[in-house]
């Protein structure tokens, strides 16, 4: 299989031809792939009607093409290299071959305990080996996965595991992060109280710390997985628009959302993607520093990379740990060529200075790449600079998790490069941009929201249990378009500069938040009667949440500190630490109008220090309040120095 492009005249036919004929343009690159059962028709439905199907009729497992499809060519070969939170510890490389006999060992495993076709299984992990064996080991026997990020609460753990109304979870002892452990079991089982569709916990031993384990529910995973030994393992034949895994993720209403990815159109995007962004060369060592938890960990830590047969490295702990060059130490000593993190990563390790970055060797690299938020031109210049040694091309990978895969960024060296743009779409994507009444806008440096106009084999099917909210999110705003939620500008040659999200979705850190979400945990709060939150520009974590809390009585001082306290502490039970507020202001009231909705933008306005244009106040039910939040927040965290 090559599906890597390798110049940009190359790169400009593909995207010409995809976009003559889709269909034939992407049968070319799913051909390469092992199926099953070929498909009788490459793509049915519409972005009209949200009802996209790829490679209809065929049959394909992704760990098939993953794993076994490799053996014969590269089984000696690393699929994944392991670099565990403390660097003293011992590596581990895993081979292709051996990752294939351990995913078939817990696949295996997983199907003599019950486990079917269809069957939902949350993971609920860190960052370790077991991690991407669970993984694969689900799509191999055609269990559905769904990754929950290991740092959500009890809270956020029972949604998720409630809605997808999962059987089994596999978890650990505990998670390690830098210095601290993190008591993923006790969460689960805490979690577990309020699931009743769980029979089946597996939990792997990370840490010498005791657990409590349920003699009737609970497995230790070694145990487990010997119980799949010697025994057959092949992979489940899948309909190409069968569900792989369900990822949950933030949207501006609700409750977050089970994003739905198959096996077919997944598969062909992610290793398309893969090969092409990233440039990546047989022999290349390629190391994405997201969490599985995320999508990015899905499409570019696990897939992508094993389906294009690369070696990608998983790394367990933090940037930070031992010490603010652990990124760099570890590019140098796995000699990696292609790293792909976030801004905000970036922007914490720029505060440290050169001298980590300088203390190693960085000259294996060749590509860097980041995802997730802006990237702001100073970072990026940074990264180019200082990291790159402006040897390496910057790719700035626009996606989501409901696009699947990269839609807009550079492919490696090939393309034109702008700080803080991400560029040209990938081809067989069709990026526009719309006005708010769906014009579309087709000039240069014009701002407008994004949408995509044609299907690609990796956009969301639906959001698990409801597809009409599907429906509504992402098809029904623009009929014929799929609506991205972010606001973007395109220059004169084309590339786009995504700037951000025009619905109520904070993105902090590169971590995804509805601000309705968010409300609802503050409100668990006994101090809060309501609240309104909104995001503001923050140096390092791109944007922060700022908390406007009413409370249920009036505070001093010290009562205000003891209610903040009570306030983080909601947020923290009801999705998690990473969501916590930046500042929490108490307020008298909140700028509703006369139909009861909240004017964020007022909010926005004072969070982010503008005190001066409020626009049209005339619809408040009491303008008063916005004088007093103002008066409040300036003299709190806008007083000059
Ligand atoms: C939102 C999607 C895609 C994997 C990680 C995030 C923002 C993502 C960029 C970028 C500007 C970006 C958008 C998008 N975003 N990448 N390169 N430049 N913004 O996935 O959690 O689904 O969040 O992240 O606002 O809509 P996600």
């Amino acid at each position: 299989m090559n599906l890597r492009l390798d110049s940009f005249e190359a790169y400009q036919e593909a995207y010409q031809k995809s976009a003559n004929d889709p269909s034939e343009f992407w049968n070319g690159i799913a051909s390469q792939f092992q199926w099953m059962k070929p498909h009788h028709q490459t793509q049915s439905g519409s972005l009209e009607g949200g009802d996209v199907q790829w490679f209809v009729g065929g049959q394909v497992n992704i760990t098939e093409n993953a794993l076994d499809r490799h053996l014969a060519e590269r089984g000696n070969q690393t699929a994944i290299v392991w670099e565990p939170n403390d660097p003293d510890h011992p590596i581990q490389s895993i081979s292709y071959q051996t990752l294939y006999e351990r995913v078939c060992e817990m696949g295996a495993a997983l199907r003599a305990s019950g486990v079917q076709k269809g069957d939902r299984v949350i993971l609920y992990m860190p960052m370790t080996p077991e991690l991407a064996i669970s993984v694969l080991a689900c799509a191999r026997i055609g269990a559905i996965h769904s990754v929950i990020f290991a740092g959500f609460s009890a809270q956020a753990l029972a949604d998720r595991i409630q809605d997808a109304g999962a059987s089994v979870v596999i978890t650990a002892n505990e998670g390690r992060r830098g210095v601290k452990t993190i008591p993923l079991k006790s969460t689960v089982d805490h979690a577990l109280a309020s699931c009743s569709t769980v029979r089946l916990v597996l939990v792997q031993r990370v840490t010498a710390a005791d657990c409590v384990m349920e003699s009737n529910r609970d497995v230790w995973l070694n145990e487990f997985e010997q119980r799949g030994k010697g025994l057959p393992c092949p992979p489940e034949p899948m309909d190409a628009e069968d569900p792989l895994f369900i990822l949950y993720t933030s949207g501006s209403t609700g409750k977050p959302k089970g994003v739905v990815h198959t096996h077919g159109g997944y598969m062909v995007y992610t290793a398309y993607s893969f090969a092409n962004v990233f440039q990546y060369e047989p022999g290349d060592v390629y190391w994405c520093t997201a969490d599985i938890g995320w999508i990015t960990g899905h499409s570019y830590i696990v897939y992508g990379p094993l389906l294009n047969g690369a070696t990608t490295v998983m790394f367990e702990g933090i940037p930070t740990h031992p010490g603010p060059d652990r990124f760099w130490a570890i590019c140098a000593k796995h000699r990696v060529n292609q790293f792909y993190t976030a801004p905000t990563a970036i922007r914490a390790l720029m505060a440290h200075g050169e001298d980590p970055v300088r203390a190693h060797n960085l000259s294996s690299l060749k590509v860097l790449g980041t995802v997730g938020e802006p990237i702001n031109e100073e970072a990026w210049h940074w990264y180019r600079d200082v990291v790159g040694q402006q040897k390496c091309p910057i790719v700035d990978t626009w996606w989501q998790t409901e696009t699947g895969g990269i839609m807009l960024s550079g492919l490696g060296a090939l393309s034109p490069q702008k700080p803080a743009h991400a560029g040209l779409p990938l081809p067989g994507i069709d990026p526009v941009l719309l006005s708010a009444d769906g014009t579309e806008l087709t000039g240069a440096d014009q701002e407008g929201l994004l949408c995509i106009r044609s299907p690609w084999p990796s956009i969301i099917r639906t959001t698990y249990g409801d597809h009409e909210r599907c429906l509504n999110t992402y098809f029904r705003p623009f009929p014929g378009f799929y609506f991205t939620g972010d606001g973007a500008r395109r220059d004169a040659n084309g590339l786009i500069r995504v700037i951000g999200r025009v619905d109520d979705v904070i993105n902090v850190s590169g971590h995804r938040f509805g601000t309705a979400e968010i409300e609802s945990a503050i409100n668990q709060a006994t101090v809060a009667l309501e609240s309104a939150v909104v995001g503001y520009d923050h140096p390092i974590k791109g944007q922060a949440i700022h908390a406007f809390v009413i409370s249920d009585r009036s505070l001093d001082e010290v009562e205000m500190e003891a209610a903040r306290k009570d306030v983080l502490a909601a947020v923290e039970r009801g999705i998690g630490k990473i969501a916590k507020p930046e500042r929490i202001q108490f307020v008298p009231g909140l700028p509703k109008t006369r139909s009861g909705k909240i004017m964020r933008r007022i909010l926005r306005k004072i969070a982010s220090g503008e005190f001066d244009q409020f626009g049209d106040t005339s619809t408040l039910l009491d303008p008063s309040v916005v004088d007093a939040i103002k008066t409040q927040a300036q003299s709190t965290w806008f007083v000059p120095s």
